[in-house]
């Protein structure tokens, strides 16, 4: 069979592909196959690729005359690629050979990763908590039982415990709840005044707790939203207690609300909330990582104030739910500011 009439049938193969014929020798290549190998037509297999797997599954599917598929690495720029490598035997007179398909699986591979990380992380996280209520448990039936003392505080020490894994599950439910929802973008009017002044109230015990005060300037009312009120509330409450549990001691803590005509990334008139703090700052290196499920700097210190890791992932899903954007600017030392860019309603 001419070259020619290869190449089209490769082509019509909607990924790279390459035939091999007899001795390994490449017969045909299809445009896609160009992109990812360059012009390799005519030149034997081995000089495209030598990963020994892929060797192999060209080998078996030759000798067996059976399909193979092998997993082949290779890198695009500074980014590693997955390949699924298909590898058939054709049996077609002139044009006898292996037929070889690439498939990019890195995005399969990546989601697969994320969920077994995911699950890594759950069960980490709950099974602290649930040992040392086991723990407790067990000493209060045998040596603790009698010692009404020991027993107080170790209720005491087990209700906390129960508390965060309560925190732990409702956080992951609501952390579903809102990826479920992102595609919807929601369409009641509010006042963001109104509801950032609700959300300081109500956070106003905790910063005086720690000895500190939160300080508003919530511009003139009303400034409207198209928005779910709930999650915006859940948006700014996270911003604002983590700035008080991560900020400085005593806590001063920032809500500045500014109407923007027109915000240049949302190219649209905008409202930004920037909830400030005098804490430590962050190291630039935590930043990009910090909406990620379970990350925290210090976990730590997260930890001991019954911290699930999990607040920022679920901001940055709202945000991105309402159209909006998230903006972290820190640096050690200097405090943080987490700004929060909402499409504004009329
Ligand atoms: N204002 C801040 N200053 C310094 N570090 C911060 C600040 N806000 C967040 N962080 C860091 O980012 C991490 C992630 O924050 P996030 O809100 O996602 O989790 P959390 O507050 O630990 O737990 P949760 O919000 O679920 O109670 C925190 O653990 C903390 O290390
Ligand atoms: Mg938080």
């Amino acid at each position: 069979m001419p070259d020619a009439t290869i190449r089209s049938i490769l082509d019509a193969v909607p990924l790279p592909a390459v035939f091999l014929g007899e001795g390994d020798r490449i017969l045909g290549v299809n445009a896609r196959g160009e992109a990812l190998f360059g012009a390799v037509e005519g030149r034997p297999f081995i000089t495209m690729i030598r990963q020994p797997t892929v060797l192999d599954a060209v080998g078996g599917a030759r000798a067996q005359r059976l399909p193979q598929t092998a997993r082949y690495l290779a890198k695009d720029g500074t980014q590693d690629v997955i390949y699924a490598v298909h590898c058939a035997h054709v049996d077609a007179g002139p044009a006898t050979g292996v037929l070889i398909s690439f498939e990019d699986v890195t995005n399969q591979q990546q989601i697969g990763q994320m969920r077994r990380d995911f699950v890594a992380n759950v069960s980490h996280e709950l099974r602290t908590p649930l040992t040392a209520l086991i723990g407790f448990i067990e000493t209060l039936q045998g040596p603790a039982k009698d010692d009404s003392q020991a027993r107080d505080r170790f209720l005491g020490i087990m209700a906390n415990e129960a508390q965060r894994m309560n925190r732990l599950v409702r956080d992951l439910l609501s952390l579903s709840q809102v990826e479920e929802m992102e595609r919807v973008r929601p369409d009641t009017r509010l006042d963001l005044t109104d509801l950032l002044g609700s959300v300081l109230r109500n956070l106003e015990p905790l910063a005086e707790k720690a000895g500190g005060a939160l300080q508003s300037r919530l511009g003139e009312a009303p400034l409207y939203v198209a928005g779910d009120a709930d999650q915006l509330r859940q948006v700014f409450g996270n911003l604002i207690e983590n700035a008080i549990k991560y900020g400085g001691r005593p806590p001063e803590v920032q809500v500045q609300v500014t109407a923007l005509d027109r915000d240049p990334s949302l190219r649209e008139p905008a409202l930004s909330i920037a909830v400030i703090d005098n804490g430590p700052g962050i190291d630039p290196v935590h930043i990009p990582r910090l909406t990620e499920r379970f990350y925290r700097v210090d976990g730590h210190r997260s930890r001991e104030m019954g911290g699930t890791g999990l607040g920022l992932a679920i901001v940055k899903h709202i945000v991105n739910r309402h159209r909006g954007r998230l903006r972290i600017d820190s640096a050690l030392g200097q405090g943080s500011r987490f700004t929060v860019i909402l499409p504004r309603a009329t």
